[in-house]
Formats: C-alpha cells, structure tokens, sequence
C-alpha cells in the first residue's frame, strides 16, 4: 500500500508520514517547500510540487502507485487569512479541488483530509461535537469548511470516500524530538511559551485572565501531534477496510488553561516562564475541548499521551533546535 502525503514536509505531516511508514505503508510526500523543510521528510520518497499541478500528482500518483491520499497541503495562519484571503481560497480551496479531480480521474479514492475545530468558530457548548453548527470566523477556518463539503459532494457522487479530521489544538513534538514545529511562524501558545522559557523572546503575554474559566486564562484542548498522527493512520485503516465517509473531532476531551501550561513548563524545565498578562486577543474565545466519542468508538483510537508529554517533547524539540527546523 502507497500513501501520498501532500504537505508532508510540514509540522503534522511529518510526523504523520513517519507514523504512516510505521505502520507498514509505503509513502511519497509531495510538497511545495514553501513552509515545509526538506530534512524533515528524511529518506521518504519525495516530489517537489504544488496539488495544483495537475500533471505531477497524476505522474506522481502513476509512478508510485499511490492508494490512497493524506491531504496536508494549506496555508493556516489565522490572521494572515483575514489580510489576504484571494490567496487562501487559491491554494487551499482551488488547489485541494484540483488535487480531489487528478485523484478522482487516477482511481485514487481514499482521502484523509486535515481539517480543523476552527470551522465551529464560537463554539455554542463545550466539549464541541460534530452535529454542532459550524459557524467560521475566519477565511482559513472556512476553507476547510469548503474542502470538507468538497470532499462530501465527491463522496456522494463518485467512488471516492473520505474521513476529515478537525484538529483541536495540535501541539509537541516528535517523541524523539527530532521534528517539532516552526517556531518563527507559530502564533500559538506552546511554541511562545517554549520561547519566553528558553529565553528567546521577551516574556510570553498572556492574552487575557478576566475569561469566565476556573483561572480565568483561555482553555483548550491540547492533542499530541503523536497521537494526531495515530489518528490519520487510524483512518486510513477506516478507509482501507471499507470504512464510510466521516467527519470527526480529533481532541483529547480534556481542556487546559494557559496558565496550567506555564506552570507544566516551568515543573518540566525547572525555570520560570516570564510571563505578563495582557488584554484578549481580537478573536479569542474563551474554552474549547473536544467530545471525541466519535473517532474513540468507530475506529477504537485513543489518545496516549497528556499535557506534560507535549511539553517535555516541545522543549526538547526547541531546545535542540532553535532554528525552528530540524537541523
Ligand atoms: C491557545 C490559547 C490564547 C498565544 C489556533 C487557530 C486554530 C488552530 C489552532 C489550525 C488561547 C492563548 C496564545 C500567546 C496566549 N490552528 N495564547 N498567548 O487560538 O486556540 O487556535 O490554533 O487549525 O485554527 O485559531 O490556538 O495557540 O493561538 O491559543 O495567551 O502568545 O493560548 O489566547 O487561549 P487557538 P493558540
């Protein structure tokens, strides 16, 4: 079995392609190096290309007798979405459709799609399930919307079928801390705090302690990129025993604070993490966790890993590569 990994030269992709691999699959990883590092794909197969170029996916897909897909392949900075949203919509939404019609015309009819908990927007209740309304609140979190809906009218109407997994929180790194996240680009909070703590950027702000939680800092649901990786191989395996198309929450169920963070960085770091509290950020939301019963009960995936694993992994992972890639 081949899996190709568009994107996989990227934080989740991988560590997903390498989880992949460990599951006895042969993979192929294409991607643009745009915000993907070469070394991060290591001795797997590899294409330098974009899912738009119709003619290298489908050589791509011919030469290496691709079954079934990983759809890792978007711009995702939040905010930069909202400042230039003609070039989300190309590359996410134009480009995954282009990629759904080369796949569709090759016979290629397992796709794993990574989509996000964004598409809720303000969620209406906590934990956030699948039934809830989406409701995006920004141009990033809608163009997963509009590439999930793409990937459901496919499965409706060919013989392709899909999973689309919304990604709560994704944060760590590998387990041996050899593939972590880009921390000059990241806007979210593990990678900041890894900053603040090793002393690389002034103090971490926290934005916002008047949030109606129990210590009053924002609350999330923080899933190990370690164990987001099990779960697209989880839904290969879905997909590969004629499993139906799905949409599910990928999460841990378990919210935590900001301040629960730093205080796990400084117990695991044995340093204090400047920090200052600050106002909230324009967008923010209170609290958001996952109910994961879904992916639990119909492909039996678990999460294996907590908050102390995600942050022992980041740090060493920062630690070692202050680059922000691997080295
Ligand atoms: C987490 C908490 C902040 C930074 C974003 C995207 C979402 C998804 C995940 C792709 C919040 C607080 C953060 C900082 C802080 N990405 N914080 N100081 O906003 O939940 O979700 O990443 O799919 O699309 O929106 O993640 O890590 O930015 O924030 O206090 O320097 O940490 O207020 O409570 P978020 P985050």
């Amino acid at each position: 079995m081949t899996t190709l990994i568009t994107g996989g030269a990227g934080y989740i992709g991988s560590i997903t392609a390498r989880a992949i691999r460990a599951s006895g699959r042969a993979v192929v990883v294409l991607d643009t190096l745009e915000n993907g590092h070469r070394k991060a794909v290591g001795d797997a197969p590899f294409v330098q290309a974009d899912v738009a170029d119709a003619d290298a996916v489908r050589r791509t897909v011919e030469e290496h007798g691709v079954d079934e897909v990983v759809h890792f392949a978007a711009y995702k900075a939040v905010g930069e979405s909202m400042e230039n949203p003609g070039k989300y919509f190309a590359n996410n939404v134009t480009g995954s459709q282009k990629l759904f019609e080369v796949l569709h015309t090759c016979g290629v009819e397992r796709v794993v799609f990574s989509s996000t908990a964004a598409v809720y927007g303000t969620p209406s209740r906590v934990p956030v399930r699948e039934t809830d309304a989406a409701n995006c609140e920004s141009v990033y979190a809608e163009t997963k919307l509009m590439i999930e809906k793409t990937l459901g009218w496919y499965s409706r109407t060919t013989g392709m079928r899909s999973v689309c997994l919304r990604y709560f929180n994704a944060a760590g790194a590998s387990d041996d801390a050899t593939l972590g996240e880009d921390w000059r680009f990241s806007q979210n909070l593990v990678p900041h705090v890894m900053k603040a703590v090793l002393g690389r950027s002034p103090a971490l702000k926290v934005f916002g302690n008047d949030w109606p939680t129990p210590d009053g800092t924002g609350v999330r649901d923080y899933i190990h990129v370690e164990d987001l990786a099990t779960a697209h191989v989880a839904a290969l395996d879905h997909l590969s025993s004629g499993g139906a198309s799905v949409t599910c929450n990928v999460g841990t169920g378990q919210g935590t604070s900001v301040l629960e963070v730093i205080a796990a960085t400084e117990r695991i770091a044995g340093r204090k993490v400047p920090h200052e509290i600050v106002g909230r950020r324009a967008g923010d939301v209170s609290e958001v966790f996952a109910d994961a019963s879904l992916i639990r009960g119909l492909f039996g995936w678990e999460p294996r890993r907590h908050l102390d694993d995600i942050i022992s992994s980041a740090y060493a992972w920062h630690s070692a590569n202050p680059d922000g890639h691997p080295s």
